[in-house]
């Protein structure tokens, strides 16, 4: 790496932009939500404010960041010179965010290395819920905030009275499968939460919110600043069978309910063998 790295100046860039494209976002949701187009499928859409979200958090990024790699959900993947790159979701939570349901936020993380999350080490990361003006951060090493307040995961020691989030893919093939492996947790856990953002579940895990989440399909920028926010509050972040958590599986929760919801999932076949 060719850039002297400072995690708390990177994390003071990531909140300030977060909190610019979220107030964005929010006016936006005001004015009337259009959908700009579908992508894997037509329930899964695209808006205009995520693209226009995107392209201001990729703009003050390069302002302030020039050698760095950028990758987002909406736009071009580039490299960078630096080493580090910015992982992006410019809204994370699209569906919520056309119903107005107010479970949305933007995501930014910056990770050193290949922005892979098998090989990553991401080093600082913001999730902002514009609605109920909730910052969530975490910087590598420096613990995780709501806001100025340190968040710990639950310390829930029993599966059965652990509250646990998941989400579902677009694909009605992946959806079936995922519906199946519901069916089978359900009656092993308290309850199920379908929060409608994977950034936002990492956060409530963080938060004591959740006490453990899986979900499988994710990408890069799905994860990046939550999963960093989740293990910096004390998470166990994994994917399947101790392998890295991406695109597969990400399972994370307190230290106290792990390993008994991985045997679960593992035996419901969360990931098919
Ligand atoms: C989606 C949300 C959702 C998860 C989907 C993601 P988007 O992201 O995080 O909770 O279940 O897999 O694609 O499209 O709203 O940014
Ligand atoms: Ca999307
Ligand atoms: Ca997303
Ligand atoms: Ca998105």
């Amino acid at each position: 790496m060719t850039t002297a790295v400072n995690p708390a100046e990177l994390l003071a860039i990531a909140t300030t932009i977060a909190r610019e494209a979220g107030a964005l976002v929010r006016r936006r949701r005001d004015e009337g939500v259009e959908v700009a187009a579908s992508k894997s499928s037509p329930e899964d859409v695209v808006t205009f404010a995520d693209r226009e979200s995107e392209d201001l958090i990729r703009a003050r990024l390069a302002q302030l960041r020039p050698h760095d790699g950028f990758l987002g959900e909406e736009s071009e993947a580039t490299g960078g010179t630096s080493g580090l790159t910015w992982v992006v979701d410019p809204i994370d939570g699209t569906v919520n965010y056309l119903y107005d349901i107010p479970a949305y936020a933007v995501s930014i993380a910056v990770v050193e290395g290949e922005p892979d999350p098998a090989s990553w080490t991401a080093l600082a990361g913001a999730v902002y819920n514009p609605v109920l003006d909730e910052m969530f951060s975490a910087s590598r090493g420096g613990g995780a905030f709501l806001g100025d307040r340190p968040l710990r995961v639950s310390e829930r020691s029993e599966l059965s009275l652990a509250l646990v989030g998941t989400g579902f893919g677009y694909s009605a093939e992946k959806r079936t499968r995922q519906a199946e492996v519901v069916e089978g947790l359900i009656s092993q856990v308290r309850d199920i939460r379908r929060i409608g953002s994977a950034a936002l579940d990492l956060c409530s895990l963080a938060a004591g919110r959740l006490d453990a989440y899986y979900e499988s399909g994710l990408n890069p920028w799905d994860i990046a600043a939550g999963a960093l926010i989740a293990s910096e509050a004390g998470a166990r972040i994994t994917g399947f069978q101790g392998r890295p958590a991406g695109k597969e599986l990400l399972l994370g929760a307190g230290p106290g309910v792990f390993d008994e919801l991985e045997r679960a999932l593992v035996e419901l076949g969360v990931v098919p063998r």
